[in-house]
């Protein structure tokens, strides 16, 4: 068995995003770069030499889990008592990490509803103390795969109690609210010196300028939204994350921002794209209009970072708008798949 620092463990991740969690994961000096792998679309798997608690500062994950193997064919075999003590063990060493300690826990696997997992629910639940999360994943959350080979099973124990992607700042939670690791991703795709003036168009929660903020001290950040409920939400958000002071809240269209030409060295927007915000046919008129003025607003070597489920439209916008497109990648979110749109001023040198 692998020591507890020496042990391995699987990052669940948003497809398309899987690049920039393994750069993240390479700046943690524990995790051996050469022993990232990515084993299908989301998920990375890595061996950590040190204690377990550098992957809290993680923010381009979903989740971390710790991976125990059990040479068993099949889960009806963690009932019997030397593999059961074995897992709680397992779960029991999870939750000592947790501060505070867990209330709720969860077991998903596939055939969940059997009775045999059923049962193990019970009987874990049962000798651990815990009630059963409702959402069927609670705070100690195991998921069990059959290894890759096919010779035994995995226990994979969530190495948190929320997912890393749940961030504390999050008062209020709006239907159409981002992601907090897509926004991180998109501040990462954005990486200037310090000291920039950042504008958000269309910022809403302001989800991704608090992102920004917790990497840049020095940036000047700009949030615009035509919703006064959304730019509420957005102030409230900050301010619980520290960075209040920081944000300029402006409420205002964003395709005629009180701001000057030439002024803004990053901007970012994440596009209504009428699933839980407007419509098809407003977008139609929004995004050519949104993308002229973001051009007026940006600095000769600006960078504008996108994310839209437009992707045509958006697509056509671009090449008709003084923007040129550096990258462009596919997200799976949610049932959706948005894309995230890099694009540089016509001027900017790449
Ligand atoms: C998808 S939401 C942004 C969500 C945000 N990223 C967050 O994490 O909460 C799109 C936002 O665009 C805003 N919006 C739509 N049309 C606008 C316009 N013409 N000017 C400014 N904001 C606009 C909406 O009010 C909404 O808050």
């Amino acid at each position: 068995m692998t020591s507890a620092r020496n042990a391995d463990y699987e990052a669940e991740v948003i497809p398309g995003l899987e690049a920039l969690a393994m750069d993240e994961l390479r700046q943690l000096p524990p995790v051996a770069p050469s022993q990232i792998r990515q084993t299908r679309a989301g998920f990375l798997r890595f061996r950590l030499t040190a204690n377990e608690s550098v992957l809290q500062s993680l923010r381009s994950v979903i989740a971390v889990y710790r991976i125990h193997n059990f040479a068993i064919p099949r889960p009806k075999a963690l009932l019997g008592h030397e593999h059961f003590t074995r897992l709680l063990g397992n779960l029991r060493a999870a939750a000592r990490r947790f501060t505070p300690p867990p209330g709720t826990m969860g077991i998903a696997a596939a055939g969940s509803h059997t009775a045999v997992m059923q049962r193990l629910r019970l009987e874990t639940s049962q000798a651990l103390g815990l009630q059963l999360a409702e959402d069927g994943k609670g705070e100690l959350f195991l998921r069990l795969a059959r290894q890759a080979d096919g010779a035994g099973w995995e226990a994979l124990v969530r190495t948190t109690a929320s997912p890393l992607s749940k961030r504390d700042y999050r008062l209020v939670n709006l239907p159409g609210a981002l992601n907090a690791t897509v926004a991180c991703a998109m501040t990462r795709m954005a990486q200037q010196p310090d000291g920039r003036v950042v504008l958000n168009l269309c910022s809403g929660s302001s989800t991704i300028l608090i992102e920004h903020a917790q990497s840049k001290v020095n940036d000047t950040l700009l949030a615009i939204d035509n919703c006064p409920d959304m730019l509420s939400a957005g102030r409230q958000n900050a301010e619980l994350a520290g960075q209040g002071q920081r944000i300029a809240h402006l409420l205002a269209d964003a395709t005629r921002a009180p701001l000057p030409a030439g002024s803004v060295d990053i901007l970012y927007a994440d596009l209504p794209f009428g699933h839980h915000i407007g419509s098809h046919e407003d977008n139609l008129a929004l995004y050519p209009a949104l993308m002229r003025e973001a051009s007026r607003l940006a600095k000769e070597n600006a960078i504008f970072v996108v994310l839209t489920h437009e992707a045509r439209l958006m697509a056509r916008t671009v090449r008709a708008s003084g923007w040129r497109l550096r990258s462009e990648t596919t997200l799976s979110l949610s049932g959706l798949h948005p894309r995230l749109f890099v694009l540089l001023k016509n001027s900017a040198r790449i």
